[in-house]
């Protein structure tokens, strides 16, 4: 999915005013988020904050603030969110101009998709999409199911008490994007330091942007070894099949752009979606009886919870009007996906979940050009956790106060930083957790039982 940059324009204490005016702007170094700017990544629980709401209801698109000269706009509204998201002519998506040089290769090009315009983003996208085709997808999904029943059989050894944040929410998805890259065992646990730091901007841009700046690194070293010697899964592949077409500037930004898209995002999901379950017995009940009640829950669970909270930052190319309002070369729009997705377009009581709603297509994995092109990995991998789960554990209960839990402040992917539940008698007892499965190297998990540094939220 996304890489960082969204409401980061907006970080802009009065005091860095001043100095990144003197200095050119560069977000990087910020370390400051402005309250009123703050509020689209604001949520109670799983909600987004009630001034979204309002804001929405009152003009789904809204000027937000104004900086250095240029406006920043809020986009709630469904129908709003999605024009603005279709419309390249009128947006950018280059942030180059604002983040100094961290993250700007020497040859000047970022590399990855979120960040790229056409015609460069319609040639780099061509070369991924078809490593994410349904057929190329159904060859993952013995592996994913492998995956996951690992993680279970883990957890039913540690039980009855399991955090599943590490034990279940971010292995699955790190195991299962290692594996669709084709990344070394060796290089993985410094990955998963990288991933929830990048997202992370409750220090304004300096640690995120560095950790964006650091995996990124670390991946274009990755692309330059496997340009000698191609791996196994995408990065390889890209290399046999397109290796002269590409640099490693390229090829590295392109697997950064999948391995974080395929991880927070996805484990944010994970975890917070137990919770919506855990609250929902009906629900968890649907998925652990009817084969094919997974999809209507997955879907429900994506809209409900848009953990991307905010897309890309869209950049205007010219002046011109956007449902009423005057917007300018320059100005930064803002669409807010949590907001969008609560939109009344999604009939009675958008803001309750409920996997009986007819379907409607949501904005959790953006919408045009930049779409998420591992949507369907993500359901997929979805699908087959939470039933897993749901048949495994399906008398599973929150093993902490509601009030204790804690969620993840002012971060572009909204998550939850554990969630502890009691496992009750598992439907059927692990064969051995010891069994060969298709997933051979330790784990978040694993290293989280073992006190090491594999639980992400205490190393990031
Ligand atoms: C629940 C899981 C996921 C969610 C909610 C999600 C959401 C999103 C969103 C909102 C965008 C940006 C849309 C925009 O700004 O227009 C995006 C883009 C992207 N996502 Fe995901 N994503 C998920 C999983 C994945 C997975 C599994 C992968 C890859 C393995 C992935 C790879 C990407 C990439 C490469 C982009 C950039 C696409 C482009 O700019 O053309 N995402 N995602």
């Amino acid at each position: 999915m996304l890489d960082i940059a969204a409401p980061v324009k907006g970080w802009i204490g009065r005091r860095l005013l001043a100095r990144a005016t003197r200095n050119g702007l560069d977000l990087t170094s910020l370390r400051a988020v402005p309250g009123p700017l703050e509020m689209p990544l604001q949520r109670h629980g799983v909600d987004p904050v009630p001034q979204l709401g309002l804001t929405r209801a009152a003009e789904p698109v809204t000027r937000l603030s104004h900086l250095f000269g240029m406006n920043v706009w809020l986009v709630t509204g469904y129908d709003e969110a999605r024009a603005v998201l279709a419309d390249t002519s009128a947006y950018s998506n280059d942030i180059r101009p604002l983040i100094g040089t961290q993250g700007v290769t020497a040859a000047g090009s970022i590399g990855g998709l979120g960040f790229t315009d056409p015609p460069e983003h319609t040639r780099l996208r061509k070369l991924l999409t078809p490593e994410f085709t349904r057929r190329r997808l159904a060859r993952l999904e013995p592996q994913v199911a492998g995956i996951v029943e690992h993680q279970l059989d883990l957890m039913a050894a540690s039980g009855p008490v399991v955090d599943l944040v590490p034990a279940f929410a971010f292995p699955v998805p790190f195991q299962v994007i290692c594996e669709l890259l084709g990344l070394p065992p060796e290089v993985r646990t410094r990955f998963e330091q990288l991933g929830p730091a990048r997202f992370d901007v409750s220090r304004g841009g300096v640690d995120a942007f560095g950790a964006a700046s650091e995996s990124r690194e670390f991946l274009f070293g990755e692309a330059a070894r496997q340009r000698s010697a191609p791996g196994p899964g995408l990065i390889g592949q890209l290399v046999i099949e397109h290796g002269d077409e590409i640099d490693d500037v390229e090829l590295g930004g392109l697997a950064d752009g999948v391995f974080l898209g395929g991880y927070e995002t996805s484990a944010s999901t994970l975890a917070l979606g137990v919770l919506v379950l855990l609250d929902n017995p009906d629900a968890m009940a649907l998925l652990r009886d009817d084969d094919d009640a997974a999809d209507s829950v997955v879907e429900e669970l994506l809209r409900y919870l848009s953990v991307v909270q905010v897309a890309f930052p869209r950049f205007a190319r010219h002046d011109h009007e956007l449902f009423g309002k005057q917007v300018s070369a320059g100005d930064v729009v803002l669409c807010s996906l949590s907001g969008a997705d609560r939109d009344d377009a999604f009939g009675a009581a958008p803001e309750q979940f409920d996997p009986r709603r007819p379907a409607m297509s949501h904005l959790a994995f953006g919408h045009g050009f930049h779409r998420c092109v591992g949507a369907e990995l993500a359901r997929m991998e979805l699908r087959a956790a939470f039933r897993a789960l749901a048949r495994r554990f399906p008398d599973m209960t929150l093993a902490v106060p509601r009030q204790d839990l804690r969620f993840r402040d002012l971060s572009i992917v909204y998550g939850i930083e554990s969630l502890p539940v009691r496992l009750g008698p598992p439907t059927e007892w692990p064969a051995s957790v010891e069994r060969e499965t298709t997933r051979p190297t330790a784990t978040v998990g694993d290293q989280a039982r073992h006190g090491g540094e594999g639980d992400l939220r205490r190393s990031a």
